[in-house]
């Protein structure tokens, strides 16, 4: 009973979204002829043969990569107002967009270049009626040291930031490795949410140390706390959102983890749905909200739960949160 345009108009907040994973193929082979990056591919076709993974790092052996095309704060500004130009066209209402710093400081772009030009896009946004704030993620493969590094920057725009989290390669990078930082930004006033990837092999333990060490609030992917009865206990009594993406978590997982997904809405769960890196896996929000209606005929109420969940536990005004609950 739920159709693409059901799933396409209704009222949605984005919360698991890379903005590097935005990058369409169009866009990376416009900003490598601008920038004169030599990316080794010229045509659309040839980019997207090179989107083979079927693994975390695998994934980001090509996504990280590809980000060399970003060079000047214009290039940040085009990327995130195409994005959110589409994120429009869904019915985003609200988005909070991650971005990796490490992933430009470390090439030599300025950390006021990347932040400058996604901030102006979040501002012009206005105008598309979306609401948009940005989350910084630190690179959990890279060090303590360096994560410190990235949060004194970031402190300078402290007030273009909503939150950080995590990201990158999970595998032997666990939340409690950047503890100083996450504590250091919740005095600073920002929220805080990490990555705990499906494939993990750490995946619960990881869990365990982000909810009960940590204080994190939100989960991103974070769906095999269904193995562990007393966290998701945990989650559903302190409203913890958990952001999975069945399209991220196809290119992994043959059922998208949409058995875990409705395990958790049984739960009252605050699961909600989202795109993780749209340009790479095949869909933006709308399309993911259908893949997982689609494979597991989950009914409209259901889908509304979900969406609902997306504005509830997303770091909006109590105010404007009332008005899509
Ligand atoms: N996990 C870890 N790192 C990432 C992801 C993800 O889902 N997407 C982009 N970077
Ligand atoms: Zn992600």
């Amino acid at each position: 009973e739920v159709s693409p345009e059901f799933t396409k108009g209704l009222p949605k907040a984005e919360l698991h979204l890379h903005i590097e994973g935005t990058l369409e193929p169009d866009l990376k082979l416009k900003l490598a002829k601008r920038n004169h990056v030599d990316i080794g591919q010229t045509t659309i076709e040839e980019v997207q043969k090179t989107y083979q993974y079927d693994d975390l790092a695998s994934f980001l052996a090509v996504y990280y990569p590809a980000m060399n095309v970003l060079q000047h704060e214009q290039d940040f500004y085009d990327l995130a107002f195409a994005y959110l130009q589409r994120a429009a066209a869904n019915h985003v209402r609200h988005v909070e967009i991650f971005f990796d710093p490490q992933a430009h400081t470390s090439r030599g772009i300025p950390f006021a270049t990347v932040i400058n030009g996604l901030h102006r896009a979040v501002v012009d946004a206005r105008a598309l009626n979306v609401d948009a704030a940005l989350i910084m993620c630190f690179l959990r493969d890279f060090s303590k040291e360096s994560a410190r590094k990235t949060l004194l920057q970031a402190m300078a725009y402290k007030d273009k930031i909503i939150g950080v989290g995590l990201d990158s390669d999970e595998h032997n990078n666990p939340p409690l490795k950047f503890a100083r930082q996450f504590e250091d930004a919740a005095a600073a006033g920002l929220h805080l949410t990490t990555h705990c990837d499906i494939d993990q092999k750490d995946s619960i333990e990881h869990i365990r140390q982000a909810l009960e060490m940590m204080d994190v609030e939100r989960l991103d992917h974070g769906t095999n706390i269904v193995e562990d009865p007393d966290l998701v206990d945990f989650v559903a009594k302190k409203k913890i959102g958990l952001t999975s993406c069945p399209l991220s978590n196809s290119f992994v997982s043959p059922e998208m983890k949409g058995k875990e997904v409705l395990a958790l809405l049984a739960k009252n769960v605050k699961v909600s749905i989202h795109s993780d890196d749209p340009a790479y896996f095949g869909g933006y929000i709308s399309d993911n909200y259908y893949a997982i209606a689609n494979k597991f005929n989950l009914t409209k109420d259901q889908i509304v739960t979900l969406a609902k969940n997306s504005f509830e536990t997303s770091w909006i005004s109590d105010e404007k949160k009332a008005l899509y609950l």
